[in-house]
């Protein structure tokens, strides 16, 4: 498939997504989802890949939103099928193996807050807006960003963010916990490219049994989630690099991991 709205780089283990589609902030229409699920489907098929960063064309945004005039036609059930595709796309995202890295590079605004919220770690330059403005639009959040939101800083702020539609700036996001890190806005790629590959230099099936694990602890209670680490222990110290890492260590030598 071609595409219209993204750039895709690959780099060894790592690919960069970039949403493109500058006349509109990068704003999510129809296309841009399809491209997005299309892109996935493609990168999760790719078993090099093991880190994806995605992030924005240019420097005012980073995804402005799902697409306003599109959203202005619908009914209830084209509403529904709307939010299930982007809700879709987005779970997908969480819940794959491959690690994603939004890098946020300006406005992260309604399903743009939400696809970074659906990533598994957040690096914000310092000039980004962040925020679910929907009910400005007479709408709610339907890409996830009730629940993701509300799990992630906590119901009271998300209702404080949501209820006024209120955008806040890279310094507060980082202080309730929406983004996980800031830097200058020149140095945004380098610092996801940075991450990334201290990543990719870890024990990748650790790195991808750790990532299901701390997904649990969000959809489950605590006993559930303690048991399924426990599964997944076992699991780990049966491969390969569970082993090489641990003899590595005892031997004062770098591991070499084979993801196996
Ligand atoms: N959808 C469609 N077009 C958008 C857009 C969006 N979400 N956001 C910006 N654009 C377009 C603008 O209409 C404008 O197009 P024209 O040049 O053709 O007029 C262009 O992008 C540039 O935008 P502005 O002129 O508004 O730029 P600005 O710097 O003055 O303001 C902004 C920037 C504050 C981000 C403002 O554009 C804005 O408020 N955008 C809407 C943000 C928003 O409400 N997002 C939530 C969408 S709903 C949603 O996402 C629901 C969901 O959960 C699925």
């Amino acid at each position: 498939m071609e595409y219209k709205n993204l750039l895709v780089e690959k780099k060894g283990s790592l690919a960069t997504v970039t949403v493109s589609r500058p006349k509109a902030l990068n704003a999510l229409n129809t296309e841009v989802i399809a491209e997005l699920y299309d892109v996935w489907r493609n990168l999760e098929s790719d078993t090099n890949i093991g880190v994806v960063i995605i992030t924005g064309d240019g420097e005012k945004s980073f995804v402005a939103g799902a697409d306003i005039g599109e959203l202005n036609k619908l009914d209830s059930l084209e509403g529904i099928k709307l939010a299930e595709r982007g809700q879709g796309l987005y779970w997908k995202i969480e819940n794959s193996d491959i690690i994603s890295i939004a890098a946020i590079n300006g406005f992260a605004l309604g399903g743009g807050c939400e696809l970074a919220m659906a990533c598994d770690i957040r690096i914000a330059s310092k000039n980004v807006k962040i925020g679910q403005p929907e009910v400005n639009l007479g709408i709610i959040p339907g890409y996830g960003g009730t629940q993701r939101l509300a799990r992630l800083v906590g119901k009271g702020m998300a209702k404080l963010l949501i209820l006024t539609g209120d955008m806040i700036d890279a310094e507060e996001a980082l202080r309730i916990g929406l983004v996980d890190k800031i830097t200058e806005p020149a140095e945004l790629l380098s610092e996801a490219e940075k991450l990334a590959g201290k990543i990719l230099s870890r024990g990748p099936k650790a790195v991808i049994s750790a990532k299901r694990c701390i997904n649990f602890a969000a959809n489950s209670d605590l006993d559930t989630g303690l048991r399924y680490e426990i599964i997944e222990f076992g699991a780990i110290c049966a491969t390969d690099d569970s082993k090489e890492g641990t003899s590595a260590f005892m031997e004062k030598r770098k591991p070499n991991f084979k993801g196996a």
